[in-house]
């Protein structure tokens, strides 16, 4: 069984301030530090560093190396990355004295997957390997039609939320790790037990994570329904805590954990992100996590 991760790949600006600017405002930044994201590429190194082997697919631009060399160094296989002669994917980000976030998201080369890139990726995968997804590439309905045909066991980490995943079928899905914001936007609802049964209804063969911030996070299947709590910690800087959440998470079911115990390793790894600043540098090792477990 292989693990296959298709997603975005950026360079993150990240702009120290008091406060997230507010319309009309100007406001000087103490500091900024540019890092290695995007959704997909920070789920990779999650999954890596927890200790599974990734192949990671996406497209970087002309100002993209820096992604690559963090994948490597990271023990993330890069067979499948391409480099176009384009803007790659950035963002910018603010993150306040709380270390909460805002994002400005530019696709870049993100938005330049082709179906000729994607069968040719997806023709190395087979029935039971797993695909690992979020929304911040194109021709997600392509990739999500192709990897089901294939016999693929399809993640969607469904964020950003927005139109496109209108366009896919999502009943090829096996499991969705998403925030109680999305599951707002799926089913209308607010209430975390609500949310989880009007997605069962909706998409009877998935499985479910949801995450509920300072609530922490449920498992719900249609039957076994799992909650864990957060680990606290004084944050520093939430960007990618969601990702590491989530790579986390697979890597520990993948290796056999039961779900409670995966839900509780990913609390603990999220939680360290949490505490130090940007996206690909705030992601635990494994050996971390287990250490932070026992001391908890
Ligand atoms: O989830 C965090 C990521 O979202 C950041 O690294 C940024 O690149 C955006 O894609």
């Amino acid at each position: 069984m292989k693990v296959l991760n298709y997603g975005s790949l950026n360079v993150d600006y990240v702009y120290a301030l008091d406060h997230i600017v507010q319309g009309g405002e100007t406001i000087l930044s103490s500091k900024m530090e540019p890092f290695c994201g995007g959704k997909g590429l920070n789920q990779s190194i999650a999954l890596a560093k927890a200790g599974v082997p990734v192949y990671h697919a996406g497209l970087i631009g002309e100002d993209g190396d820096m992604l690559l060399e963090t994948c490597r160094e990271n023990g993330v296989n890069t067979d499948y990355i391409r480099k176009l002669p384009e803007k790659g994917g950035h963002t910018i980000i603010q993150v306040d004295r709380n270390g909460q976030n805002c994002i400005i998201l530019y696709g870049g080369t993100n938005q330049m997957q082709t179906k000729e890139y994607i069968d040719e990726v997806l023709g190395n995968f087979a029935e039971g390997d797993f695909l690992i997804l979020q929304n911040e590439v194109n021709l997600l309905d392509y990739i999500i039609d192709k990897a089901y045909e294939r016999g693929m066991k399809i993640v969607l980490n469904p964020s950003p939320f927005d139109d496109k995943l209108k366009a896919c079928d999502l009943t090829k899905v096996y499991l969705f790790m998403l925030n109680e914001i999305e599951g707002e936007q799926f089913t209308g609802y607010k209430e975390k037990n609500e949310i989880l049964t009007h997605l069962t209804e909706k998409f009877p063969n998935a499985r479910f994570v949801l995450t509920l911030g300072s609530d922490g996070a449920v498992y719900f299947d249609g039957k076994e329904k799992v909650f864990q709590d957060i680990f606290k910690v004084k944050a520093v800087d939430t960007t990618a805590a969601g990702d590491t959440f989530t790579g986390f998470f697979m890597a520990s079911i993948i290796d056999g954990m039961p779900v409670a115990q995966a839900l509780k390793t990913a609390a603990k790894a999220s939680s360290i992100a949490v505490s130090r600043p940007g996206a690909t540098p705030s992601i635990p090792t494994m050996e971390e996590v287990k250490k932070g477990l026992a001391e908890a």
